[in-house]
């Protein structure tokens, strides 16, 4: 890693001042319903795609002993429990090498942090001539997969069915968010085109075969057990998870498992198992292949209760993916700041929670063939404001990263 990590600082030094992020810049708000006294991030909140924000770029220093030992990747100890390790990838991402260093020293998987949104993947005008959805990708997304593909990444659609980063106008007759909303029928089959349009255009466009997962739904269900209002709900009713989930599996291959995704995973595991039950075609055949739990969490977090949710979802049967890790430090609404002590935290979060799972899948207990996390550098994330990922602004190693890694002596823990 030693020369990697050099190279690295002098493409930053060539690039301070030069980049610009357009994704995560978003802001935490409360859940609308507050269940439990540890609050979590609402997750949701972010940036709509040309929102940008200027990553900080710390000093560089030069490479630990810690950094110097380690050959391998996260993917490299992920696979050893045969698990695909991840990350999300955005348009601004492709264009720093930095960013794009570690990606491919760690990662086999990849998520598109903005690029498959309905926001991105939906073309109005076209719609509006033809008269039905029309799935266009854009040329980022285009230029995300074709990076994934030539340096074969397999990928995690998301997402399909959302309440955010969804067009207005997708509800709104004609197309056009200032005519009245569409009816339930209408929508059913403006969904039923979404969802067969995103695997038509991955087809079409050579890159379906590179998927292994895509999350159906995002975002559903409350933490008091009801689920979101939103357009879908309030259009459709609630009946919008089951049939979104009966056209992805009537137009996705075989080989695409059907997710669905949420955060605050720890308080709406009951919700979640209770409501992957009922997703059964007319033959009692079951229509979700996996639950993702997108781990936005807090070194303040219980870690007994969130694998006291894993146990509890993984009793479903269904496969289980962490799709978005990132640990803030602190809690939610108060950060802590970022010192030595903090950090080790952190690491030893890391650790532990990577730790627990891998024990969970190692003797059989959860089915997770894939795990991601929710970008790179602190200076990178939605929540850079937290710390909350494995690299530093300097794009170095953090504890995190040893924590993941399971590296306890570099992790911080300090016996
Ligand atoms: C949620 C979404 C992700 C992303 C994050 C914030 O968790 O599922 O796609 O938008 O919020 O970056």
């Amino acid at each position: 890693m030693k020369s990697k990590y050099l190279a690295l600082a002098l493409a930053g030094l060539m690039l301070a001042g030069g980049c610009r992020a357009t994704d995560n810049t978003g802001t935490v708000t409360p859940t609308a319903e507050e269940p439990v006294a540890t609050v979590a991030a609402e997750p949701t909140e972010e940036a709509g795609p040309t929102e940008e924000a200027e990553p900080t770029q710390e000093a560089e220093t030069a490479p630990t002993e810690a950094e110097e030992e380690h050959e391998t990747g996260i993917k490299d100890v992920f696979a050893e429990h045969n698990m695909k390790a991840g990350t999300c990838l955005t348009a601004w991402d492709l264009r720093n090498p930095l960013v794009m260093d570690i990606v491919s020293a760690n990662f086999n998987s990849i998520t598109c942090g903005n690029e498959m949104k309905p926001d991105y993947t939906l073309n109005q005008k076209k719609s509006q001539e033809e008269g039905h959805v029309v799935v266009e990708y854009g040329q980022d997304t285009i230029n995300i997969l074709e990076w994934c593909k030539e340096n074969g990444m397999a990928m995690r659609g998301h997402t399909l069915v959302w309440y955010s980063q969804t067009p207005e106008w997708l509800f709104h007759e004609n197309f056009d968010s200032s005519q009245p909303l569409v009816g339930r029928e209408e929508l059913l089959t403006r969904m039923e085109d979404l969802i067969r349009g995103n695997f038509e255009e991955l087809e079409r466009l050579g890159y379906l075969d590179m998927f292994y997962a895509y999350d159906v739904i995002n975002e559903g269900w409350m933490e008091d057990g009801k689920p979101r209002q939103c357009h879908w709900s309030e259009i459709i009713g609630d009946d919008y998870f089951w049939h979104a989930f009966y056209f992805a599996d009537q137009y996705a291959p075989e080989t695409v498992d059907l997710y669905y995704n949420d955060y605050n995973e720890q308080f709406k595991a009951d919700t979640l198992a209770e409501f992957a039950a009922t997703l059964v075609d007319e033959d009692g055949r079951s229509l979700i292949d996996g639950i993702g739990l997108q781990a936005h969490l807090y070194t303040s977090d219980d870690m007994e209760q969130y694998f006291d949710a894993i146990d509890t979802l993984a009793a479903t049967g269904l496969k289980l993916q962490v799709t978005e890790l990132d640990v803030c430090l602190g809690k939610w609404q108060y950060p802590d700041e970022k010192n030595e002590d903090t950090l080790k935290e952190q690491g030893r979060f890391y650790y532990d929670l990577i730790n627990g799972i891998f024990e969970r899948v190692d003797d059989g207990r959860v089915e997770m063939d894939a795990f991601t996390f929710w970008g790179t550098a602190d200076s990178t994330s939605w929540r850079r404001e937290y710390n909350p990922m494995l690299f530093d602004g300097a794009f170095k190693p953090k504890y995190a990263y040893y924590g993941a890694i399971q590296d306890r002596e570099n992790a911080g823990f300090d016996e």
